[in-house]
């Protein structure tokens, strides 16, 4: 059997880059809209103010879902629809949406995976510090605990942060995402820690609050692949993608261990306080302990890798990509077997069930003569990734569940509409979806529950 029973076959999506209805019911500004506004920033002026307005049109997304028989539903609240200002007053009519959402969800049989939070950081809390403010932790702890308290009942799989490396990385250190900031290497150390602080937080108010949930995370990091399978090269790309970087590289961002050895065992890696030391963040002994609270289960969203050897000195050395090597219409490589050498060292780091939370990519698609949205690399690209990640299940490692990126076309971030990650395509001027190839192909997938890869 290529996968478990009751294998949680996906789709995942997120807030801002889905739901629309930015001024609508109450809902508070967030730092992607405020980013969104600011000249030349995102692709073409694009925002997130309409997306897909799944807001209105979220039934009709259900029904689809359910079309494509999916099993299960990664999506994330959008933090200032439940509260506009971040903490305190209280947005009943963006509490009722998620109600109604995740109803749908499970009249429809597909299980809700709640993300918390992905990006869309209220603007007041921005303005406050945002990261940098060390109370953050209990902001994040007040928002969890309501979500706790509202949706727990119905609600079984929580994640508390998407993409950490991102959030820190691509918003606070390289400044080429909201919010923007170019920090210095002490204040994203500070902001990383209040992040993790902030994760453990969430726990707590999970744990406290609901009796039979599991809770997760989903972090990201290109995965290191060795050149071979020989036990040196497995050991050279096994040290190599959960090593730390010097934080004037970009590397640094994409640390798997910075984030994930502080939650899951309990203290940042030791090279931390070497190579950083001139720039640590106050750590308190409580701190370690709140971060470090057990989770149920670790997400990884996984993209693609990197090959990695080492020279006669130890030092790193990255073979260079074939020439013509495949890749996707957002330039990122096609590399299948991340989905293999990801899963494995990450269980066998930290031995906790696994998901793959996002894998997916961007085609040129589009709606051709006889209507429909033909998209083969789409499916050739899921079905190597897939292949390779069922050779980890087979080898033991405990899979849980796979989502894919995305259920729909959607507003890619900072290249606004211009990337199609759906499995569904979009006219943004209509809004009519329409189910590409790879989505009929995921459906067979699914009810074979992967035998016909
Ligand atoms: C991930 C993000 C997700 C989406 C995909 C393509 O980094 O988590 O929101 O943008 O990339």
């Amino acid at each position: 059997m290529k996968f478990k029973e009751n294998f949680a076959w996906g789709v995942a999506t997120a807030s801002y880059q889905i739901e629309g209805a930015y001024n609508e019911d109450g809902r508070g500004a967030d730092i992607w809209g405020n980013y969104c506004s600011i000249k030349d920033k995102i692709f073409e002026g694009h925002t997130g103010e309409v997306a897909c307005d799944h807001y209105h049109r979220y039934k009709e997304d259900v029904a689809m879902m359910k079309k494509m028989g999916i099993k299960a539903y990664r999506f994330s609240v959008a933090w200032a629809r439940i509260f506009p200002e971040g903490t305190g007053k209280i947005n009943p009519k963006g509490v009722e949406f998620y109600h109604n959402l995740i109803d749908e969800l499970i009249a429809n049989d597909i299980e809700p995976y709640l993300t918390i939070f992905h990006w869309d950081l209220p603007l007041s809390l921005a303005d406050k510090g945002g990261w940098l403010n060390d109370d953050i932790s209990k902001w994040f702890g007040e928002y969890t605990r309501l979500l706790a308290k509202e949706y727990g009942i119905k609600v079984k799989h929580f994640i508390t942060i998407n993409e950490p490396q991102c959030v820190i990385g691509l918003g606070l250190q390289q400044g080429i995402h909201a919010p923007g900031e170019k920090l210095s290497p002490r204040d994203v150390l500070r902001a990383t820690h209040n992040l993790l602080r902030a994760h453990g937080e969430a726990v707590k108010e999970l744990r406290d609050a609901c009796q039979d949930v599991e809770i997760g995370i989903a972090p990201t990091a290109g995965v290191a692949i060795p050149v071979s399978e020989k036990e040196k090269d497995v050991e050279v790309a096994r040290k190599r993608y959960f090593d730390l970087l010097p934080l004037d590289k970009d590397g640094y961002v994409w640390s798997v261990s910075l984030f994930l050895d502080p939650i899951i065992l309990g203290d940042y890696p030791s090279k931390y306080y070497e190579i950083y030391k001139d720039a640590l963040p106050n750590i308190a002994e409580e701190d370690l302990a709140m971060i470090s609270q057990p989770l149920d289960f670790l997400g990884q969203n996984i993209y693609n890798g990197f090959e990695v050897t080492e020279d006669e000195n130890g030092e790193y050395v990255y073979p260079k990509r074939k020439v013509g090597y495949p890749h996707t219409d957002i330039e990122w490589p096609i590399t299948p077997e991340a989905l293999y050498w990801g899963p494995k060292f990450l269980y066998e780091r930290y031995h906790l069930p696994f998901y793959i939370t996002e894998n997916g990519l961007a085609c040129h698609d589009v709606v051709s003569l006889d209507g429909e949205v033909h998209d083969p690399n789409r499916i050739d690209f899921y079905h190597r990734y897939l292949l390779e990640y069922s050779r980890a299940s087979q080898e033991g490692i405990d899979i849980r569940g796979y989502f894919a990126w995305s259920l729909m076309d959607n507003f890619e971030w900072c290249e606004g509409y211009s990337r199609r990650f759906g499995l569904v395509h979009v006219d943004y001027e209509t809004q009519k979806r329409t189910m590409k190839d790879s989505a009929f192909w995921y459906k067979k997938v699914i009810e074979t529950n992967g035998e016909c890869l």
